[in-house]
């Protein structure tokens, strides 16, 4: 019953630290004092108590049915804030963010841009095992299903819905066949700007797919993310294909930033950067 995506709950507690176990993020929680009252008055300072942050009532329902199909026993259910008792007889808690904005579908001519399922990954393994894809950017190519797999953990880690610090890896689908042929991220680095970062399958370059894709999470993040002024994108000077969708998205290039990312193995890239005033 994973949950899709966490964020720290440094605002209300202190003291978090983080597992992961089966799938499911656990934060372990020191209650701060003026918090207490969030913990449906459990008088429980310490780390004698376990929560999870939900993040999104889509979440909180999905961990309901989950706990309903396992005949968990469900302590309370109100509104944004779920308790059920796991086996050893703990009270486990979970809430769910009001102000969090769900990850959407968005669909375009084309392509349907949405979170990856699971079943999902040996699409990962077919694009992004071709060393292609990876020329320009940071990451490995996928040497077997396993790596595909990790990429699919990692976008549900990495995932967060608090607005000034989304992280949506959306799926690339594409309508005709059904099949995940990329990605494109679209992430807070701070909360009043949007970066997007894209990869796409080799078999479909240069076939308007990734300006397609890329001026739908703009149009969405103009009226889904009212405090997001500004979208940005940066690349290697070298990847034309990639300067060429920011362009077409009516960015324009601010200049190169000089070791601006990180690459890996104590190598650090100078990145074309690209933007646009979107409010
Ligand atoms: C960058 C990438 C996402 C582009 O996707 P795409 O769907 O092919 O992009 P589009 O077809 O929408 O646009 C690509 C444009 O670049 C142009 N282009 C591609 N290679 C080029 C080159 N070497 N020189 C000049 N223009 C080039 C294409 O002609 C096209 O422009 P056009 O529509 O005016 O003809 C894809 O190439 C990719 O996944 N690359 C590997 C991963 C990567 O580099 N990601 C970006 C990291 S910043």
């Amino acid at each position: 019953m994973p949950l899709m995506g966490y964020s720290k709950s440094n605002e209300w507690s202190e003291g978090v630290s983080w597992a992961h176990s089966n799938g499911t993020y656990l934060v372990f929680v020191q209650v701060q004092e003026a918090y207490k009252h969030l913990t449906n008055n459990r008088q429980c300072n310490g780390l004698n108590h376990i929560a999870f942050m939900g993040n999104t009532l889509a979440a909180l329902d999905m961990l309901e049915s989950a706990l309903q199909e396992k005949q968990i026993k469900i302590l309370k259910r109100d509104g944004d804030y779920l308790c059920f008792e796991d086996p050893n007889g703990f009270a486990i808690e979970v809430y769910a963010d009001k102000n969090a904005i769900e990850q959407p579908r968005i669909e375009t001519n084309r392509l349907i841009l949405e979170p990856y399922k699971d079943s999902d990954v040996k699409d990962v393994f077919a694009y992004a095992s071709n060393p292609k894809i990876t020329q320009y950017v940071p990451w490995s190519v996928h040497k077997n299903m396993e790596d595909a797999q990790k990429f699919l953990d990692g976008v549900r880690t990495r995932t967060s819905y608090m607005p000034g610090k989304l992280f949506f890896i959306f799926a690339i689908r594409l309508k005709e066949t059904g099949r995940v042929i990329g990605s494109i991220d679209f992430k807070n680095p701070q909360p009043w700007i949007g970066q997007i970062d894209y990869a796409l399958s080799v078999d479909y370059w240069n076939k308007g797919i990734m300006t397609e894709a890329a001026r739908a999470v703009k149009s969405w993040a103009e009226t889904a993310c009212p405090k997001v002024v500004r979208l940005q994108a940066g690349c290697l000077a070298e990847n034309k294909g990639s300067s060429s969708v920011m362009e077409k998205l009516g960015m324009k290039f601010e200049g190169i930033r000089p070791k601006s990312h990180y690459w890996g193995n104590d190598q650090y890239a100078d990145l074309a950067f690209y933007s646009m005033v979107i409010k």
